[in-house]
């Protein structure tokens, strides 16, 4: 791939970020699309996939040795682990390895953006400051999307090219076999709870019903990654990006269960880990009875995210005012989003 137009590295590109970066990236015909995750996937006119695993220092140089045109790097892969002070190494392993890659034979290499989190302001520990902003102090390690930032700051130093640092809420979007995937993982609940014939009720701690919340668009975040990376005053900033309104379940959940046709109950605490598990036989009766797509049970239930999201019994939002003082003035209805979302997931089949 030989061009002048920028050439864009989307690491992660089968993750529900990186995904619908690539599908951004290759819409406008401006760039030059490379996507590297360990599936990789089928080309196609616009879209270069590479299997790579990225823990793997070795394999990481060889795979990417002849991508030396890269101008941009979008930097969204993860790797989950069951505590925090475990993601550490992994996260920072696969960023070190893709930066080290790179930077060594790319010598045009404009941007490294990174995909961050409210974790960098401690939202998942428990109740934290809101509106979280970027100027916010630090936390107690460990964490590893500060580890990460700490590591590209160090190494952008006297370099040419520049790093931005994207922190969205809770992102809505569309990705199979991932494990942080609220949009899906609601949209599965309520589909088995109208398949036993029974209420849509809230499954997280009583708390959590009506503390003030925000999600973010895959497809908002993907314009805002874009943008921040080639706006020449957002060169090694951070930005909060969500969808600029604010929701509560208790506001949020009837609504959901008028689109699936159900019933409302009153919340209930369960942990969906726990009480999901004995489904996968219902959900593959379900997909031959309605015809669906046939997805693995795994693929499109990410219960443990939903015990974590649904726990959150403080509020927790950020602060997005930045993003629009550089230039991005972008918002989504998140109501409009999720109920958008479960529409493209019935037309994919992936619920009835
Ligand atoms: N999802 C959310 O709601 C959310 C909200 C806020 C912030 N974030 C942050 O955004 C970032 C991306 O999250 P995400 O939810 O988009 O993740 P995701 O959907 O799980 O995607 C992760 C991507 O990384 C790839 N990957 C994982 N391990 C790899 C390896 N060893 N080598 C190569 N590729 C690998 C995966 O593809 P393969 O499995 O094929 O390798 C996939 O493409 C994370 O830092 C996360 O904390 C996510």
């Amino acid at each position: 791939m030989r061009t002048s137009k920028p050439v864009a590295l989307v690491v992660g590109a089968q993750g529900v970020i990186g995904g619908n970066l690539v599908t951004q990236l290759q819409s406008t015909g401006d760039w030059d699309v490379m996507g590297v995750s360990r599936r990789g996937g089928d080309p196609s006119e616009r879209v270069r996939h590479i299997a790579v695993d990225l823990l793997d220092a070795d394999d990481t140089r060889s795979k990417l040795a002849g991508l030396d045109q890269v101008t941009h790097v979008f930097y969204a892969a993860y790797q989950d682990r069951p505590t925090w002070a475990e993601l550490v190494p992994p996260n920072l392993a696969m960023l070190t390895n893709v930066v080290d890659a790179i930077e060594s034979i790319a010598h045009g290499l404009r941007h490294i953006s990174l995909m961050q989190g409210y974790k960098v302001y401690g939202a998942h520990l428990g109740p934290f400051k809101t509106p979280a902003r970027e100027t916010d102090p630090p936390h107690m390690p460990p964490e590893f999307n500060v580890d990460q930032q700490q590591f590209l700051e160090q190494r952008q130093i006297g370099k040419a090219w520049n790093w931005s640092a994207i922190r969205p809420a809770v992102v809505g979007g569309i990705a199979l076999g991932n494990p942080m995937n609220l949009a899906m993982l609601i949209a599965v609940y309520a589909s088995i709870c109208k398949e036993l014939n029974l209420p849509l009720r809230f499954p997280g701690k009583p708390g959590a019903y009506d503390k003030l919340l925000e999600m973010t668009d895959a497809a908002l975040l993907a314009r805002a990654t874009v943008w921040a990376a080639t706006e020449p005053r957002c060169a090694n900033q951070t930005f909060n990006i969500n969808n600029g309104d604010l929701f509560r379940w208790s506001e949020l959940w009837p609504r959901i269960a008028r689109y699936f046709d159900l019933d409302v109950a009153p919340p209930l605490p369960m942990s969906l880990s726990a009480v999901m598990a004995d489904k996968e036989p219902l959900w593959k009766a379900m997909r031959e009875r309605h015809r669906l797509a046939p997805h693995a049970y795994s693929a499109v239930s990410s219960w443990g995210f939903g015990d974590f999201v649904f726990s959150w019994d403080y509020d927790l939002f950020a602060d997005g005012s930045k993003a629009r003082r550089y230039g991005f003035h972008e918002f989504v209805e998140t109501e409009a989003m999720l109920l958008g979302l479960f529409d493209e997931m019935r037309r994919l089949r992936i619920i009835p």
